[in-house]
């Protein structure tokens, strides 16, 4: 059928491939190489990123044992908690997510406090001036993700803040295209790890430090796992 729309994210991509296209002269469809490349930045964007956020999560949450305990008893009021004699594990729905507001901050504050990507870039498109610092068009220029997300003058704002006050996703019309599926992924198994009766605990050799790779991803994380 000609004016079938593509179903999914590939057919989508397949169906503008267009042998010819450059960026000067043909304008539309994509090549083969640019869309070995965006399916592989799917993947690869998709995998790393949110893993890398979880490893961050499970630092944090070593080093914070009263915080795994509030997580743990407002999955209790929410009867969300696993039934330990029948180790049963209750199912999450969306509408229990939304409910879980401390385990939504939660993973806010490793979002905030993980620098999965600790910077981002911009060419700049004209002459300015920000701050007394005179940009040139042409001229990149790094955006400290990190350094803005720990900003101390943003501290307490946490009613009202501005919008830039946080941003893991970066901005604008070039942030994060997958950061819906990010914060729904970290937050639902964030919470299914919570919901059993597993703790994780520091050791003397859990030092944190961090390798910054593609992503920037805690060094050393050596935590205990404990069975309540
Ligand atoms: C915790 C998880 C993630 C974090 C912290 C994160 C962070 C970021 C940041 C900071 C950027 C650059 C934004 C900018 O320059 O303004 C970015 C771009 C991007 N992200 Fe993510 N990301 C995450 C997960 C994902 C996932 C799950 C996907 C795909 C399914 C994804 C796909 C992309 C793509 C394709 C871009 C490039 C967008 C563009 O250049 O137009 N990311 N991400
Ligand atoms: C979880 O979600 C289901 C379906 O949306 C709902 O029936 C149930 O009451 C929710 N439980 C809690 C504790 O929010």
């Amino acid at each position: 059928m000609e004016n079938e729309q593509p179903k999914n994210l590939i057919a989508l991509l397949v169906s503008s491939l267009n042998e010819e296209a450059n960026d000067d002269q043909v304008l539309s469809g994509l090549t083969r190489a640019e869309i070995f490349d965006e399916v592989l930045m799917m993947i690869i964007t998709g995998y790393e990123t949110t893993s890398t956020a979880l490893s961050w999560f499970i630092f944090f949450a070593s080093k914070n044992p009263q915080i795994q305990q509030r997580m743990k008893e407002e999955l209790r009021e929410h009867h969300l908690l696993m039934i330990d004699n029948l180790k049963y594990v209750p199912p999450l729905t969306a509408d229990n997510l939304t409910s879980l507001t401390y385990c939504e901050c939660v993973t806010k504050e490793v979002l905030r406090l993980a620098p999965v990507f600790g910077l981002t870039s911009r060419i700049a498109t004209y002459d300015t001036i920000v701050n007394d610092v005179k940009i040139h068009r042409g001229q990149t220029i790094l955006i400290a993700l990190h350094n803005i997300n720990t900003d101390a003058r943003f501290l307490g704002e946490d009613k009202n803040h501005h919008p830039l006050a946080m941003i893991p996703f970066g901005g604008g019309h070039r942030a994060c295209i997958g950061q819906e599926l990010a914060w729904l992924e970290l937050k639902t198994i964030i919470v299914r790890m919570m919901q059993r009766d597993i703790t994780f605990e520091d050791t003397p050799e859990n030092v944190g430090g961090y390798n910054e790779r593609i992503t920037c991803f805690p060094k050393n994380v050596v935590v205990r796992v404990r069975f309540d």
